[in-house]
């Protein structure tokens, strides 16, 4: 009895923990953002498309290394290269997963800072009876204030290192997942109130009719990198959380689930932003501060906005933390992989990121106009190459390593589908998800 107890207990642990790695940023602000920038709905098709052909079974090829290894990731990757007689550099792929956590890192806590502004200022009734307008300039005045960009970032990122310090994500993520149906539940109220306004049919439209006149492969990379961004795959911060998945979880059905709630998510927080942003006659690819813009003005219009508003910053604050955590994990399990004490590992992340913030910090005033590569600046670079790059490349590695390097006899028994079912996942990831990715990111870097 106990003992089914226990297993039940950590099969949903593995879930939580996993769910509370994908849903953040990535669905409530990158996906609208990055989706208006695009174009709209041959983008989220796309998107779509790619969860399903390389998301999923990419992210079981993640998790199954690290169900098989059962350690960290760059200790998994070398024990199990050596099984199979297998370069031992396989190992680094792990340190390429760490250095894009870095950079993602980077500019993750200075967004999720920004939450944390607006939590405040919607406590403080700052948005009360607003208008669009000036809700936008407010936003403007904000991000050109590097001060306060810093201060937030400073604090968001000490609250998740303490965490990873301390090692509890447990209770956080029982926390996270005890609000999320809170979270899933404000946005659908957003997302009737949004069928009230005149911008929802052409937001529907927008969302979901698409043209594909405007379709380069750029935007097909950009597709590409928010799939593995928003599932959290890529990184091999997932295969950390596979060294304690159960022995008899399914591991296809705990992808699915978790990509069907995130895609949801993405989408509820979709329909809301593109209503208010056509019903107030916005510009779709207004950037990153899309959804710090619109949804404030969409709250305002509710009964009882201010609080309404207040929670959904909380809620979004809580789900950023758990994904935060996750991506801060890793690099601290490499420093200690080296021998390095947690505490130190956790001074030397936390340190470094924050620096590596800074720049993202002041790009939106000082550093605004210094572009080094691309005509883009530090915060445009982070926020676009490490997610459309770094982690369909980590990716492609990870599954050609699972897929192909991996002793079958322990790639099957940690897929934990049978010989038949593995043999299928493997076609797949074998003959679809590894070309489809390598096309995509050659077709979107040339
Ligand atoms: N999936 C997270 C989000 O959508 C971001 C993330 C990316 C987390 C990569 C871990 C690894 O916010």
């Amino acid at each position: 009895m106990s003992e089914t107890l226990e297993r039940w207990g950590s099969k949903r642990a593995f879930i939580l923990a996993v769910t509370g790695a994908a849903v953040g940023l990535g669905n409530i602000w990158r996906f609208p953002y990055v989706a208006g920038e695009n174009g709209g709905a041959a983008f989220l098709l796309i998107y779509v498309a790619f969860v399903l052909l390389l998301g999923i079974p990419v992210m079981m090829a993640e998790i199954l290394i690290g169900r098989a290894g059962r350690r960290g990731p760059i200790q998994a990757l070398g024990a199990l290269a050596a099984q199979a007689g297998a370069s031992p550099n396989w190992r680094w792929l792990g340190l390429f997963g760490a250095l894009t956590v870095f950079c993602i890192l980077s500019f993750y806590s200075v967004v999720s800072g920004w939450s944390i502004e607006f939590l405040v200022a919607s406590i403080n009734g700052q948005f009360n009876g607003a208008s669009a307008a000036e809700i936008g300039a407010g936003f403007e005045t904000f991000l050109a204030n590097p001060g306060l960009l810093i201060f937030n970032h400073s604090l968001f990122l000490f609250m998740t290192m303490t965490v990873v310090a301390a090692g509890v994500s447990k209770g956080l993520e029982r926390l996270n997942n005890l609000l999320m149906p809170l979270l899933y539940a404000l946005l659908l109220l957003l997302a009737v109130y949004a069928a009230t306004t005149d911008g929802f049919s052409t937001a529907l439209a927008w969302l979901f009719l698409p043209s594909f006149d405007a379709l380069t492969p750029t935007v097909v990379l950009h597709a590409m990198g928010h799939a593995f961004f928003t599932l959290a795959v890529g990184a091999c911060a997932l295969m950390a959380y596979g060294a304690y998945m159960p022995e008899e979880q399914s591991l296809p059905k705990a992808a699915f689930a978790v990509a069907a709630l995130d895609i949801s998510v993405a989408l509820l927080a979709g329909i809301a932003i593109f209503s208010v942003v056509f019903a107030q006659g916005m510009d779709p690819a207004e950037g990153p501060g899309l959804m710090f813009v619109t949804l404030p003005i969409a709250f305002s219009e509710l009964p009882g906005g201010a609080i309404w508003l207040s929670v959904f910053f909380l809620l979004l604050l809580l789900a950023t933390w758990t994904s935060a955590i996750n991506l801060a994990e890793p690099m601290v399990a490499t420093l200690q992989g080296l021998g390095l004490r947690r505490s130190i590992s956790t001074a030397i992340v936390a340190f470094s990121v924050w620096l590596m913030g800074l720049l993202s910090a002041f790009s939106f005033s000082t550093l605004a106009e210094f572009r080094p590569l691309f005509g883009r600046n530090i915060f445009e670079l982070v926020s676009s190459i490490p997610p459309d790059v770094f982690l369909p490349l980590g990716g492609l590695l990870i599954a050609t390593f699972a897929a192909w390097v991996m002793p079958h006899n322990a790639a099957v028994s940690a897929l934990g589908m049978g010989e038949r079912g593995y043999r299928l996942w493997r076609n797949i990831v074998r003959w679809v998800s590894i070309p489809l990715t390598f096309i995509v990111l050659l077709g979107g870097l040339l």
